[in-house]
């Protein structure tokens, strides 16, 4: 930490709630984040919507199996920071795993649900804000940022702020909305109109409403940080391309243990809705 500069976030310090805004559901003009997708008025939507399907339950594990080689490598007590992390459905396995975890969001009605979700576990710290507003001099053991890129205004931006934020050796976790995959999906499911339209969604929920990303954009946005790629990988490469989407659920084990077998081969990883991505800093 530079000299002189007052803490954020002391990692072992539980801190309710590290920075409160005095009108909760208002950005400050001068933020970083004023472009960027906040979920209030639909983290309820969000987390019936997204994790109350196969969709939601398969990105969540998919997650969880790419970063289970982390869980014995990192301290018992790692410092952690869920970046955008929404209404808290990661930071319940980090929190579970003992870590002292930051769990930052834009959106004070996410971060609400989070805090009753969460009353039961120890080293929980909430932080309602943008990423971008968190200052550079908090170092974190491992920051995830899953499905949040796709929300903002200047994702490369909030992808440099992120490295600033980590220890050297440090892991970070990203996973965002791929553009390629939008596209073959809405192909397959015969689209045309959304396709020449250049896919912007018409009189649709907000929940829609974001920008997807080439996962080369961003692997080439990693080559000029100083660090390594451990690993990348699809989510979702078959499960959302299903012609009987009833399978998705009846057969959640079959689909399921195929992703395992192929996210992460090719060419099917560029084919996942996600494209995630694990890196360490050197
Ligand atoms: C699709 S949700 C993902 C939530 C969580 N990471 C998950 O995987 O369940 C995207 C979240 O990003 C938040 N968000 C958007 N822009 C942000 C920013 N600049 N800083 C912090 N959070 C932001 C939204 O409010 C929303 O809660």
């Amino acid at each position: 930490m530079q000299q002189g500069t007052k803490p954020f976030f002391n990692c072992k310090a539980q801190h309710k709630l590290v920075s409160e805004m005095s009108d909760k559901k208002t950005q400050s003009s001068n933020s970083p984040s004023s472009q960027d997708i906040s979920f209030d008025n639909i983290a309820n939507k969000f987390d019936k919507n997204i994790y109350g399907t196969t969709k939601g339950r398969l990105r969540h594990e998919m997650l969880m199996h790419n970063l289970a080689f982390l869980w014995p490598v990192l301290n018992e007590n790692a410092c952690v920071l869920d970046a955008g992390g929404g209404t808290g459905e990661f930071t319940k396995e980090l929190l579970a795993k003992g870590y002292q975890v930051l769990l930052n969001d834009i959106s004070m009605d996410t971060l609400e649900i989070a805090e009753q979700k969460l009353a039961d576990y120890d080293g929980l710290s909430l932080h309602h804000g943008a990423i971008q507003d968190i200052p550079a001099h908090s170092q974190f053991d491992l920051v995830t940022c899953h499905a949040v890129f796709e929300w903002l205004d200047n994702p490369q931006a909030v992808l440099s702020h992120l490295f600033e934020l980590l220890k050297p050796g440090a892991y970070l976790s990203l996973s965002f909305f791929n553009q390629d995959a939008n596209l073959f999906g809405n192909v397959l499911y015969g689209n045309f109109q959304l396709i020449n339209n250049g896919m912007k969604q018409k009189n649709r929920l907000r929940l829609a409403n974001h920008t997807p990303l080439k996962p080369k954009t961003v692997l080439n946005w990693l080559e000029e940080l100083p660090c390594e790629v451990l690993k990348k990988s699809g989510i979702r490469c078959f499960h959302d391309y299903l012609k009987d989407k009833q399978q998705q659920s009846d057969n959640y084990q079959d689909i399921k243990q195929l992703e395992l077998q192929y996210s992460d081969q090719e060419p099917y990883l560029w084919l996942g809705k996600y494209f995630h991505i694990v890196i360490r800093k050197n």
